[in-house]
Order: structure tokens, then sequence, then C-alpha cells
């Protein structure tokens, strides 16, 4: 009980709450000792109080981010280890350290570096694993999270900055892991060399001028190692974590978004504060990222440059790949018809064909996302602010453009391999481009179609479950011979025999609860059916099939 009790007559007693008593005795006290005494009450909420009670939602999804900081934080700790260790010069040596196949060859002091680290550096192997692993985690967790922000509708006002900024984390993380790729000038690295030449080439009027300072020189020059390296280890690491810092600023600026759920709205985050319980599951997350990560480069091989031999302007081995995550780029060049548009400019300026896989369309996949947002509210003439999230099913229009977005990629990236598989099944290279160029033609529509029915099916099928009840697996014979399946219906019907629940956009039960499960538990797949199942009281009467509020027949 707060309340004290008062007396002021005799006889008379007043009921005095807490806080009108401190009133009374504020205004009583002489004001140099109110101060205080109401200070030491109100305590002030700190800046830094406000950032640690801040409270965010759980749910695994909201941890692609954190799985994609944690990869980076290692990326950095592995990526200075290396750099005390290699050197980025072209300069040859020849080669004299401990692996013997490679012994006496001529190759850069870059590819020997890196066969140092290999073989020669205590831990430099797993290092130099690790830091792979690392990099291929971080750009998987980006697409997960990207993936996730996208099918979710968190881009949605007030996040399209964060959206936007997410994004560039991804391109920039992206040309971060080709430049260290290439920085090895292994046997592989000079194929992925070779490209971006032929890329840079391709650009109308000013290819050759950026080719030529890129290059500094004829390919593969002397100088783009070096290049590649400060671009590696200082601009574009100091980018990522720039972007990294914008994104958790825009973070705490607004709250968080969070899935629907009971006592979530529009208006509040229902979730964990972030001291104590929060930044304790992060803290065991990122050991969990950094244990992942340690085992793979210790146990897993990952790009073996030993066997592939130093660099040759020259050559380029059979079935060379770029990184998975780079294929798409690769397909679209080996798609592209050899279409050589010749404007009439003077004597005619030719635009080779490969300027519009590598150059235009990696454009529009950059702009592209970016402007979605944009298009989509306009679209839907919507600019309010949501912190709920979608589920992908009741948004059936985005998830299917997504759906269909990711088939491209998928396609091109398939067909980015299209010599290895041709090679692999015996079938003709040319016969692979063609199938590549009508897949690419006709999957992605049909993704899309799929994708938007299966979201129509899915929310049909939650509005059933809400109406007519969860199946139970229980099919009841009748007593005219008839069957009918016995399902839960989720709250007691109305006086109409029907159960009016309405769809609010959050998951509605797909399991039994256990009072049904136990009567059915121990008669079924793996266990004989001694006696006849039970029908829980709820499920209605035995007779016409139609008396039972909750039954589906079918
Ligand atoms: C401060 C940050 C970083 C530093 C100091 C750094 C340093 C290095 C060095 C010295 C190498 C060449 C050594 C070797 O692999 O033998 C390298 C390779 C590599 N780096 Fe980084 N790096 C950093 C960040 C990143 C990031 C953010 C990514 C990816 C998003 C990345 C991806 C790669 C890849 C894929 C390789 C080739 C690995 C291999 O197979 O050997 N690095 N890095």
């Amino acid at each position: 009980m707060n309340e004290r009790t008062t007396t002021d007559a005799p006889g008379i007693e007043h009921r005095v709450d807490p806080a009108t008593e401190r009133r009374r005795r504020d205004r009583a006290a002489p004001p140099g000792r109110t101060a205080p005494a109401s200070d030491e009450r109100r305590r002030p909420t700190t800046p830094l109080r406000g950032v640690l009670n801040r409270v965010f939602p759980e749910h695994w999804s909201f941890l692609l981010g954190e799985i994609a900081l944690y990869s980076l934080v290692m990326l950095v700790v592995t990526g200075v280890f290396l750099a005390a260790f290699f050197e980025p010069s072209m300069d040859e040596i020849v080669y004299d350290g401990s692996y013997t196949p490679l012994r006496g060859t001529a190759m850069s002091e870059a590819y020997a570096s890196t066969l140092d680290i290999s073989f020669d550096v205590r831990g430099g192997l797993l290092v130099r694993q690790m830091h792979h692993w690392a990099s291929m985690l971080f750009i998987a967790s980006t697409i997960m999270y990207l993936l996730r922000v996208f099918f979710t509708g968190a881009f949605r006002k007030p996040r399209k900055p964060k959206w936007i900024v997410g994004l560039l984390v991804f391109w920039v993380g992206l040309f971060t892991s080709y430049t260290g790729y290439m920085m090895l000038d292994d046997g592989l690295s000079a194929s992925g060399l070779r490209v971006l030449w032929s890329i840079t080439l391709s650009v109308p009027l000013v290819g050759t001028w950026l080719t030529s300072t890129l290059f500094g020189g004829e390919f593969p020059g002397e100088v783009i190692i070096g290049r590649f390296y400060i671009l590696h280890v200082l601009l574009l690491p100091a980018l990522l974590l720039a972007l990294i810092a914008v994104l958790i600023g825009l973070r705490l600026r607004h709250k968080p978004a969070q899935w629907l759920g009971p006592g979530r709205t529009n208006a509040n985050v229902v979730g964990e504060r972030l001291f104590p319980p929060y930044a304790v599951k992060q803290v065991g997350l990122f050991v969990l990222v950094f244990g992942v990560i340690a085992l793979l480069g210790g146990l897993v091989q990952v790009n073996p440059v030993w066997l592939f031999g130093p660099s040759h302007a020259a050559v380029a081995a059979s079935a060379s790949q770029p990184a998975w995550y780079l294929m798409f780029l690769d397909g679209a060049v080996r798609l592209m018809p050899p279409w050589e548009i010749t404007l009439p400019i003077g004597d005619g300026y030719a635009i080779p064909p490969t300027f519009w896989p590598a150059v235009v369309l990696p454009t529009i996949l950059v702009v592209l996302p970016m402007v979605y947002p944009l298009l989509e509210a306009r679209m839907h003439r919507d600019n309010r602010e949501h912190h709920l999230l979608d589920r992908p099913r009741d948004v059936p229009t985005r998830t299917a453009l997504g759906a269909m977005a990711i088939t491209f990629y998928l396609v091109l990236t398939v067909f980015g391999a299209s010599d290895v598989i041709a090679f692999t099944f015996d079938v003709s290279t040319n016969a692979m481009t063609w199938a590549g160029r009508v897949a690419l033609l006709l999957l992605p529509p049909a993704a899309y179609w799929i994708t938007y029915r299966i979201c129509l099916g899915l929310q049909q099928h939650d509005r059933e479950v809400l109406a007519h009840g969860v199946e139970t697996g229980i099919i009841r014979r009748l007593p005219h011979g008839g069957y009918m399946e016995v399902l839960q219906p989720l709250a007691a019907p109305g006086p109409d025999g029907r159960t009016k629940l309405p769809y609010t956009g959050q998951p509605v039960p797909k399991k039994v609860n256990h009072l049904v499960t136990l009567a059915t538990r121990d008669q079924g797949f793996l266990t004989p059916i001694d006696s006849p199942a039970r029908v829980p009281a709820t499920v209605g009467q035995e007779g016409d099939p139609a008396d039972a509020p909750a039954l589906r027949r079918g």
C-alpha cells in the first residue's frame, strides 16, 4: 500500500498519496534544499542511459546485419596480420621458399609473399583462409540482410537512407573483395584482371584513357597491384567502416522495425534492452562468428593459389571462375549476343558488346534497388512511417519482384560456369549459351508468376485456418460412410457456428496444441494404431458433419 493516512481533525481521516505529500513538502522546504532533493528523486536520464535502455526486438532475422558487422571486424583483424607479410609489388623474383614444386620459378613479389604467408609464416595459412572465409561470410550475410529488408518492407519511410547505405556497403564490399583476390597475382587473378581490363576498355569515349590510367600502360603493367593494395587495405575498408558507422547512427536515430505480434504496434518496440541482455547476446554472437570463421579457416581449404601458379599475361587457365558472388557478371558477359552497335559518328564509332552486360547492367543493378522504395511509395501513394514489418505473403507484388530478381541473378550465376557445366555433362558450349539466353528470358517472369500465386495461396491458407481451425491430421469416418477432417478451432464459434477471427498480419498457428495431439501421439506413422482415434470434445457431435462448425469437408 503506497498511500499514507493522515488525520486533520479528531475523527476525520484523509488518505494522502505519496506524490501529493512530496509536493507539499517541496513547497514547504526552503529552495536551497528542494533542488538537490528533487534531482535525487527524478534521476534525469543521461544520453548514455538513453542508449543503454534502447529496446531491440528479438528475431533471428535481425542478426544478419550483426553477422556482417562481426565478419568485417574479423576481416580487419586478419587483414592487418596479412598486411605485415604481404608484399604488394609486381617486381619479378625467383621463388626459393619451401613450396618445392614452384622453386626456381619466376614470379611477382606479391605472389611469392602469398606463398610465404601460406607455407613459411607461422599461422599464415590459417589467417589467410580465415580472411578469405570472413570475406565470403561478410558478403553472404550482407546479401541475406538486404533480402530480409527488401522482403519485409523495412526499407520504407523512415528507413530509406538506411537501405541505400546498406546497398552501398554491399557494393563496396564486393569491390573490396575483388581487389583482395586480384592482389595475389596468381594464375587465377590474372584472368580476373584481364576481365577488368576488357570491361574498362569497352566504355565508349573514355575506355582507352581509363584503362591505361588504371593499369599504367598496357596490360598487365607494373602498378595495378600496388594501386589495388592501397584501395584494399586503406581506402575501401575505411569507406566500409564509415558506411557501417552511418548505418549504426541511423539505427540509433530511428527505433528498430519489428514483426507484428501480441502487444506490438507502429508506436512501440517490444524486445530486450540493449544492456545487459541484448549486449550479452551480441558478445555470444561475435564469439560464434569468430569460431565459425576460425573453424572454416583451419579445416576447409580455400583459394589454394599455389596450385594456380604465377600469373602470365597471355595465359588463362580453362575453367577459371570468379568468386561465387561475382559470377553473375561473368554469366551476363557470356550470354550477351555479339551485337556491336556502330554509331554514325565520323567513320563509325563501335560500342563493344561487353559494354552492355559489364557496365550498363551493373549500373542498373546498383541504381534500381536504390530507387525502388521511392517507386513503391509513389505507386501506393504511401508517405506514412512504417515500423512494423510486412509478411512477404501479404505484399505479393513486391515478393514476386524479389523472386524475379533472385532468379535473374541465379540464372546469370549458373551460366557464369557454362564452360564447366558443358565439360562436365559433355554438352556443347554453344547449346549452353543458348539455353542460358532462353532461361534468362523465361525463368524470371515464371518465378514472378509462381511466387505471386504462392503468396495468394498462403494468404488464403491463413484465412482458412482462422475461419475453420488448424489441421489435426485426424480423418473421421462417419456412420453413413463419409469422411471428414477434424480441425482444431482457434476460438469458440459464434452463434452462427462460424469462428470470426480477422487476419491481422501475424503468423497463424500451424500446429495443433497439446490437448489434441495427446490423443493421437501414440497412434500413427511409427507405432501401430491399436485403438480407434478419439476425437476431442471441441470438434462437435457425431452425425451430420454440417452440424460441426469447425469441420472442413474435403
Ligand atoms: C583493414 C582491412 C583489410 C586489410 C588490412 C586487408 C588485407 C589483405 C591482404 C594483405 C591481403 C593479401 C594477403 C593474402 O591473402 O595472402 C588480402 C587478401 C584478401 N582480402 Fe583483405 N584486407 C582487408 C579487408 C578486406 C575486406 C573488407 C574484404 C572483403 C569484403 C577482403 C577480402 C580479401 C580477399 C577475398 C582476399 C584474398 C584472400 C586470399 O585468398 O588469399 N579484405 N587482404
